[in-house]
């Protein structure tokens, strides 16, 4: 619900629902968007005007004579730097005179049912219980004017943020900066939370103290990147897992961003994100709009589980274009790590043969399947199969998979190229770099210049002829590489600050184009695991390659990261064989399958090798996991232990009525003779009774404030002591809870 007051002092705006409020105003003196409240639902009330506060403080001041014009001491929404407030600004335009000084003043509001579509970018969506205001600015000093998107949904504490720049006149503009959103809180009373880390270690959780001065994640890389998730959070100290405040900050973009909090010496804490500055300009000719990418802002006062619980649901049904609801979802088997580069038709139909006995459901053809791609030395670009390894053709052995009652999936690189393709020596000038000088490969590999429609649509027209030739249920999409030496040979000496924008503009382009073109197509998209692991992303693929590391342990950290903003059913998991391939340990058929499964839940090893018990293991498991996908992928999860902190991490996921629930236990290493132990549970109704495994009866409320046992319960079992069972290293279990 969107309140205006048109009371004598001021025009306010306030968006509200059962759950949050966010209220700013416009200053009558100066004519800014004034910020006065962002949090909890405070009850509308006509006159919000003794929020507004001024100190008198003798610095730059707008008004001369006044001592209460100065922006550095006034919470802004759309702040900028250059005038009298030297933080951070969320925007910033180079005019014809080379200076950068603008003011942007309130002209009209328009309140618009629902949503607008944000094009040419991935955004959320809705349906008619969500409401939109628009604020239209116009700059002081020129005819430029500015669109401030707020949405505002019924059911969910999200306010979503977006920002148009409009140039209604033939100036021509250099836009420097164009940030999503700006957020000023009046207090420091904050620790920030963030998901950093590096290939194959991705999202790991980190929270510090906010301190005076900036803090910042970002990405300069052309992709969001293994380092930073463009994800951030305040919390307060006392914030936990199922209690206190949180403010989540998402970003719906898979490009270079930057994140930060500015605390100032007066204790404002500024809050922003966006397109990363550093490598972004954009020259905005006349009669021509930008828009900035959207931002997800969430408010909980019920903990981390609290935001993560609003995310999940609401990018399920606001954001995600799901194909296919996550229960009638396949469960895949991954050529990968079966086999790398080294496979041929008869073993790859050996491996699919034996998936379909253990019930798998889709075969992923992952690299090594096309021209003469042997190794990561080449053939990218040139999206037909490699003839030595399919001599009766690509299409055959598709057909082949499909008549073993199995879909089939292919993986593809479409942004990159390789030097010993035919596109790359007819188009020298469609990769990213300077002729004249060095361009870095990333994996033998160079980036294609998707800042070009050109090459979109060549790429575009390669994958519909594939599609057209070869019956393909399912795409892994990946990405090998960060962009260096941006630079692009079809955009002017002027637009080069707008080789990563426009690049990353082509690759939703190019999705955009696949799904229009083939709407039933699953899509998983990946960057060498998870460096565009985001909401941009999402947008197109329901799942996501979450970390070229397989290990279970390892991924218990990079789950339980990512499950802060995002759903179960998008964090791409896989059960990899063992010792495993990347930090070789070694763990149980039965510890591996208890990580993936809260997952999208797949396979990646080769089945050939594993015992015939193994294979009856794995059976049990996928019949097991296909029972549990519905409450997997509509449940809401709750993290209950974090690896971050402890040698345990256990979550649990319970089905939207109640009825039923999961938790999956871990133990990092064994312990001898170890403490009793019992992890409580959350989110049961209190009054009714649970079984667990099909046994016993407990009331919600005995598992919630006592807990379940974790080992085992030898009354009237002493005479097992010699071979009682032993929860040693990397030990899991699962629960399952049923209310009678
Ligand atoms: C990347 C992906 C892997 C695999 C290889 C293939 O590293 O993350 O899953 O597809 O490429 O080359």
């Amino acid at each position: 619900m969107i309140y205006v007051n048109h009371n004598s002092k001021q025009l306010e705006f306030h968006l509200c629902n059962q759950q949050v409020s966010y209220i700013f105003c416009v200053d009558s003196q100066i004519k800014i968007l004034e910020h006065l409240y962002y949090g909890k639902k405070i009850t509308h009330q006509a006159d919000f005007y003794h929020l507004v506060e001024r100190e008198i403080r003798p610095s730059n001041n707008l008004n001369f004579g006044s001592q209460l014009t100065s922006l550095e001491h006034i919470k802004q929404e759309i702040p900028v730097y250059g005038t009298t407030d030297f933080r951070n600004g969320s925007i910033e335009i180079i005019y014809p005179d080379g200076d950068a000084i603008s003011h942007f003043e309130y002209v009209s509001y328009r309140i618009i049912k629902g949503k607008p579509r944000i094009d040419g970018l991935p955004h959320s969506f809705s349906n008619s219980k969500s409401e939109t205001l628009e604020i239209k600015l116009k700059d002081k000093y020129s005819s430029l004017e500015l669109l401030l998107y707020y949405c505002i949904f019924d059911e969910y504490s999200i306010i979503t943020r977006w920002m148009k720049i409009v140039n209604p006149s033939n100036t021509i503009y250099k836009i420097e900066k164009a940030l999503s959103f700006s957020l000023d809180f009046p207090e420091r009373d904050f620790e920030w939370i963030h998901l950093s880390g590096a290939w194959a270690r991705e999202a790991q959780l980190e929270r510090d103290q906010v301190v005076t001065g900036v803090q910042t994640i970002e990405s300069t890389r052309g992709a969001s990147s293994h380092l930073h998730q463009p994800f951030m959070g305040l919390v307060r100290r006392e914030t936990t897992e199922h209690s206190g405040e949180v403010y989540g900050f998402s970003l719906v973009y898979s490009g270079s961003f930057i994140g930060q909090i500015e605390v100032d010496s007066y204790d404002v804490v500024r809050v922003q994100l966006g397109i990363q500055p550093k490598t972004f300009s954009w020259v905005l000719n006349g009669h021509e709009s930008f828009t900035t990418p959207e931002v997800i802002m969430c408010y909980s006062d019920n903990g981390l589980n609290g935001m993560s619980q609003q995310y999940h649901d609401f990018l399920c049904k606001h954001l995600i274009r799901q194909v296919q609801p996550f229960s009638q979802r396949p469960i895949l088997i991954n050529s990968w790590e079966a086999s790398y580069f080294n496979f041929d038709e008869q073993s790859l139909y050996s491996l699919a043969q034996q998936s379909k006995e253990v019930g798998i459901d889709l075969f992923v053809l992952d690299d090594g399947w096309f021209a003469s791609r042997n190794s990561d030395n080449g053939s990218l670009g040139c999206w037909c199969e490699n003839k030595a390894k399919f001599p009766n053709g690509l299409k055959h052995f598709a057909d082949s998979i499909h008549h073993l009652g199995m879909k089939f999936g292919i993986w593809i690189e479409p942004e990159m190229i390789s030097r010993d393709v035919p596109l790359f020596r007819q188009h020298p000038d469609w990769i990213i770099g300077h002729p004249c000088k060095n361009i870095s490969h990333g994996r033998n590999q160079y980036v294609l210049d998707f800042a070009n429609p050109d090459v979109v649509e060549e790429i575009f027209i390669q994958l519909k002829n594939l599609l057209d030739s070869v019956p393909i249920d399912y795409i892994k999409w990946d990405m090998n590489r960060y962009i260096s030496e941006a630079y692009s040979q079809y955009l002017s000496r002027e637009s080069q600050g707008e080789v990563f924008h426009r690049y990353i503009l082509g690759v939703y382009n190019l999705l955009e184009k696949i799904l229009d073109y083939q709407e039933d197509l699953l899509i998983e998209t990946c960057a060498g695991g998870g460096a565009r692991f985001d909401l941009g992303m999402l947008y197109y693929s329901p799942q996501i390659w979450a970390s070229d590391n397989t290990d279970a342990i390892e991924r218990l950290k990079i789950q339980y990261g990512l499950s802060l903003v995002y759903p179960l059913s998008t964090i791409g998991s896989h059960v990899s064989a063992v010792p495993n391939h990347q930090v070789g340990r070694i763990t149980s058929l039965q510890t591996r399958n208890d990580v993936a499964l809260f997952g999208t839940f797949g396979y990646e090893l080769n089945l050939m090798q594993l015992s015939r018990q193994d294979k009856q293991i794995i059976s049990k498991q996928i019949i097991e996991a296909k029972e549990r996908r519905k409450l997997i992928g509509e449940g809401r999860f709750y993290r209950l232990k974090s690896p971050f902190e402890f040698n345990e991490t256990a979550w649990m996921v319970i089905s939207p009525d109640e009825k039923e629930a999961l938790i999956g236990y871990y133990q990092i290493l064994g312990k001898a003779n170890p403490p009793y132990k019992r992890l409580k549970l959350v989110g049961l109704i209190e009054n009714e009774f649970y079984t667990i495994d099909g046994k016993g009866h407990y009331s919600g409320d005995e598992l919630m404030n006592i807990g379940i046992l974790l080992n085992g319960n030898y009354i009237d079992r002493e005479q097992e002591f010699w071979n009682r069972e032993v929860q040693g290293d990397f030990y899991s279990k699962l629960f399952y809870l049923k209310k009678l």
